[in-house]
């Protein structure tokens, strides 16, 4: 296959000039250490963060590693047979996901509370209680309906600062606005596993290098264009729609210039959006006239990520991030994406 006259550091040459290089201090730009550049500090908060930002990607390296196999393992896909508390069939990767989540956090000092979809209440990591003033919220797996077909999938997370001692173990300090996060992200399981997070200072992407076993930093202070050809929303649906949500479909049929991209998980359809800007759309239906979507694990996260980004994510009416949750799953209708694609759609929701 090569010519006699190559030498093996020839064939190596050849194989170096095949992968692009990537600087040394490049391939250190781990998440750890970009969470503690985003505080400029080694403080306690600081290095706290970072650890739990690094048990996070942990999760999604385990998640992802299970996702990469499914089809050759034993009981990866499929139908769990049980219902969860959203009153939606649970896939089998749904409950191993909510159990990642829980293991790489059990022991870590880091986080006392979780709140998830998949769980009615939220679950007390009791040995890190006394210690820990964090909680996380999340979806373990965002997008289930893909998890059998081999689409992409998600998890969404969110962070939030514990107010008061929660006596009863009731959380109801968890039940605040969108501006109480701390910090929201994804972890996007495509054709590479990417990490997508905000702390306040922007928002930044990881891609999972599997050679390393690290999320390295791949693209610095995303912003999402302020307009935008894409919306994104399940036209099947349509029957179920307001007049004003019709209207705005109706318009993007008749106008030149929009195209429909929609991918059943919300973390691969937001992430499009993110990159390349447009309108992700899940309001209210005669069967669910509060949405889908879920406030806490789900839009207020992505809502966090969309305004650092320099976007907006609305109910119709008002910021995402400006709502008050009065129960812990609470839904409300979406609309998330460009600044101007958003204030588009919402001109037709106003309307009539
Ligand atoms: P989950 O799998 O966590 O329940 O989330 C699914 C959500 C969201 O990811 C996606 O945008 C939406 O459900 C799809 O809903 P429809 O199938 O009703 O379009
Ligand atoms: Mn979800
Ligand atoms: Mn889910």
């Amino acid at each position: 296959m090569w010519p006699n006259s190559w030498s093996l550091s020839n064939m190596v040459n050849l194989q170096t000039l095949s992968v692009p290089q990537r600087s040394l201090d490049q391939d250190c730009t781990t998440l750890s250490r970009h969470v503690l550049g985003q505080f400029n500090s080694f403080s306690a908060e600081a290095q706290d963060l970072s650890a739990l930002m690094n048990r996070i990607a942990l999760a999604g390296k385990l998640i992802s590693r299970r996702l990469s196999g499914a089809g050759l393992i034993e009981d990866v896909l499929g139908f769990t047979g049980e219902k969860n508390v959203q009153g939606e069939n649970v896939k089998k990767m749904d409950i191993f996901a909510n159990e990642v989540f829980i293991s790489v956090l059990r022991q870590s000092g880091l986080v006392c509370r979780l709140a998830s979809e998949e769980m009615e209440k939220p679950y007390y990591i009791k040995e890190n209680c006394p210690i820990s003033r964090y909680t996380l919220l999340y979806d373990p797996i965002d997008g289930s309906s893909n998890v059998d077909i081999n689409l992409n999938v998600g998890s969404i997370f969110s962070i939030r600062q514990q107010q008061g001692i929660d006596i009863d173990e009731q959380a109801r300090d968890l039940l605040q606005d969108g501006h109480s996060q701390i910090a929201a992200g994804y972890i996007l399981y495509g054709a590479a596993t990417i990490l997508v997070y905000s702390m306040g200072k922007g928002v930044h992407s990881f891609t999972l290098d599997p050679s390393l076993g690290e999320f390295i930093l791949s693209q610095e202070n995303i912003t999402i264009p302020r307009k935008g050809n894409v919306y994104s929303t399940n036209e099947g649906n349509f029957w179920q729609w307001s007049e004003q949500m019709r209207d705005y479909v109706r318009y993007v049929h008749l106008n030149d210039g929009y195209t429909a991209r929609y991918g059943g998980a919300l973390v691969g359809d937001f992430h499009r959006i993110l990159l390349q800007g447009g309108v992700f759309l899940y309001p209210g239906t005669i069967q669910k006239p509060e949405g889908k979507l879920r406030l806490l694990y789900e839009s207020a996260p992505l809502a966090f990520l969309s305004q650092q980004a320099g976007g907006l994510a609305t109910n119709g009416e008002k910021n995402i991030l400006d709502i008050v949750p009065q129960h812990l799953h609470e839904r409300s209708p979406l609309f998330l994406g460009s600044l101007e694609e958003v204030k588009l759609v919402e001109s037709f929701l106003q309307s009539r």
